[in-house]
């Protein structure tokens, strides 16, 4: 498959077939993980892959209210959810929410917190850095599993019941659950291309606002 095109159709799955994943089909796609970039190559990330039913039911028992939390504020437009599609996103995603057991697996991404270090603690707003020896690691995961035909999901919502999560999967401290990964085979087609800003509006050139494609679509 073309580069670009893995880039291109990697969209967020909802809709997922219960195939199990071949294993060395899951191992190369965990593979590709392990050679984004960190700082200092710490390396902080770990990963436990969760198949057993029982694990994933209580996955999405913690996950499914937190979701629906979410939904009712985006509802009110207290979360501002971006695009033309709002209702289909959102329903989408609420089926991916109620059957989030049945995907085949769920990554579970930890980071070694003492690993990470943030360099922008001491501005006046919230620090973005921390995770950024992180997630570029879940991004190259989730590339490889769309090379290799398999859907994927990043989500971020049941971090916030991380403490029944690494109790349950008996993740010690000083780790921090960064991301929760779906994957699996698809029962609907992949995007054939998903819905970005265009180019124009989103790259410069020299200084903030000046753009470097003007004409570009
Ligand atoms: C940091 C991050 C966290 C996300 N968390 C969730 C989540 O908890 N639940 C969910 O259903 N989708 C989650 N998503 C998926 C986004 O909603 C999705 O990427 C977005 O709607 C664009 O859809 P697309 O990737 O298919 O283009 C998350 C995406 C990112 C990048």
């Amino acid at each position: 498959m073309d580069f670009y095109d893995v880039l291109r159709t990697a969209g967020t799955a909802r809709y997922y077939k219960e195939d199990p994943i071949p294993d060395d089909v899951l191992t190369r796609v965990l593979d590709a993980a392990r050679w984004a970039p960190q700082g200092g190559n710490r390396q902080p990330n770990r990963y436990v892959v969760v198949r057993d039913p029982a694990k994933k039911q209580a996955l999405r028992d913690l996950y499914f209210p937190v979701w629906r939390e979410y939904l009712a504020k985006a509802g009110v437009g207290e979360i501002a959810i971006k695009g033309n599609l709002i209702p289909k996103l959102l329903q989408d995603a609420d089926y991916f929410a109620d059957n989030f057991h049945k995907v085949p697996a769920i990554v579970v991404v930890c980071a070694h917190m003492p690993d990470i270090h943030p360099t922008d603690l001491e501005l006046e707003r919230d620090p973005i850095v921390y995770g950024a020896s992180v997630y570029p690691a879940v991004q190259n995961l989730l590339l490889a599993a769309r090379y290799e035909g398999l859907g994927g999901s990043l989500t971020t919502l049941l971090c916030a019941e991380e403490p029944a999560v690494k109790a349950m999967l008996n993740i010690p401290d000083p780790y921090a659950t960064a991301a929760h990964l779906a994957l699996g085979y698809l029962s609907k087609p992949f995007p054939s291309k998903l819905t970005r800003m265009p180019l124009t509006e989103v790259v410069f050139s020299e200084e903030f606002g000046a753009p470097l494609y003007p004409h570009a679509e």
